[in-house]
């Protein structure tokens, strides 16, 4: 089958299996920042947006993004910029395979809470793991830039 879609913004049409995941999708148009981890939606490393809120793209048909809008980590760099250098350094970032979709549920929850709470940043990301690190140093990373932007310096 046909779709077309938005991806991080250009027009994309392509053709698909009415099976293909979205995740091998994306990953056929060169968005390699989208990780194929667990496949069975445990993980996050998968995570996307589609119209402009997280998916797991390992648990979404390719089918469904027909006539929607996709961002991968690729398409919301300049988001991503404002923190991920907190993040790396308070040492959160080792093997960097969680990172993207970590990333890209972050970005979400600052859309949706500009100003969440420490537990409210830890609920918001429960879904994203990381094998390497305490999750401690991406609380720290997140907090340290909430911080700067209420400081000015952001
Ligand atoms: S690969 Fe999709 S949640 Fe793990
Ligand atoms: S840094 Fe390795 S899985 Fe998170």
């Amino acid at each position: 089958m046909e779709i077309n879609l938005n991806l991080n913004g250009r027009a994309v049409s392509a053709s698909v299996r009415p099976d293909t995941l979205l995740l091998d999708f994306l990953r056929d148009q060169g968005c390699y920042s989208v990780k194929r981890g667990c496949e069975t939606s445990n993980c996050g490393a998968c995570t996307v947006l589609l119209d402009g809120r997280p998916v797991l793209s390992c648990s979404v048909l390719a089918a469904r993004a027909d006539g929607r809008t996709v961002q991968t980590l690729e398409g919301l760099q300049r988001e991503a910029e404002a923190f991920v250098t907190y993040i790396a350094d308070q040492g959160a970032e080792q093997c960097g395979f969680c990172n993207p979709g970590f990333v890209v549920n972050t970005i979400a929850l600052l859309r949706e809470n500009p100003d969440p709470t420490d537990q409210e940043i830890r609920t918001f990301l429960a879904g994203n793991l990381c094998r390497c690190s305490g999750y401690e140093g991406q609380l720290r990373g997140i907090r340290a830039y909430l911080d700067s932007r209420k400081g000015g310096k952001a």
